[in-house]
């Protein structure tokens, strides 16, 4: 039997795309294990959903920065990382940015969830950026991770439109919702070794 990709999940908060690939790993849509979770935030929501589910899970302080991991800590981050002996890192809501050390440890290994269809509206809040500029269309984005913000090739893309009864809190379910689709779908392309990266470009073997 072949070993299951054993994925290695950073959150920061409520954790509902965390509960999505759990749910997908339990009802055989995803052929995955999570073998550990760690949060940068002591009370993220996140960290009770893999207690509950008995995935090991671990709060690592972030130190003094507001939007990185201080290095001495990020090792710390790639250290248990290696201790559960990660295939694949994913982002699920993790709000601080990934730096070299940590990526090179992980090439091509390190995946992020962005409400919005990049390059379009990266960075923060960003189904509001797309809701107060109008756009018609929205939308999840999955990607591998660079050393730029929501900048790394392209895996998956789900699109979402925006109707004129749509608010701002409405949108941003209606993305929820496809970012719970779509990031279960890229790990499992990437568990079946059906991702392939050329540059920027990823291109998936069927
Ligand atoms: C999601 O919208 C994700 O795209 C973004 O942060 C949010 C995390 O939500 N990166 P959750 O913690 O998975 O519920």
């Amino acid at each position: 039997m072949n070993q299951k990709i054993k994925l290695g999940a950073l959150v920061s908060g409520k954790g509902s795309n965390l509960q999505a690939i759990i749910d997908n790993i339990n009802n055989k849509k995803l052929d995955a294990e999570i073998s550990v979770v760690i949060s940068d935030n002591k009370d993220a929501y996140a960290l009770l959903r893999a207690e509950k589910h008995n995935i090991p899970y671990k709060f690592i302080n972030p130190g003094k920065y507001k939007t990185k991991l201080e290095p001495n800590i990020e090792k710390e981050y790639v250290e248990c990382l290696k201790n559960y002996d990660i295939d694949l890192v994913c982002l699920a809501g993790f709000m601080r940015v990934i730096k070299d050390e940590f990526l090179l440890a992980f090439p091509n290994r390190i995946i992020n969830i962005h409400p919005a269809l990049l390059p379009s509206f990266p960075g923060l809040d960003a189904q509001k950026q797309a809701f107060d500029y109008g756009v018609k269309i929205t939308g999840a984005t999955t990607h591998f991770v660079n050393s730029h913000v929501d900048a790394g090739p392209i895996i998956m893309q789900a699109v979402v439109s925006v109707l004129d009864d749509d608010t701002y809190l409405s949108l941003k379910e209606k993305i929820l919702e496809q970012e719970h689709i779509i990031y279960s779908k890229t790990i499992q392309l990437i568990a079946e070794g059906r991702v392939v990266v050329e540059g920027r470009k990823v291109k998936i073997r069927y």
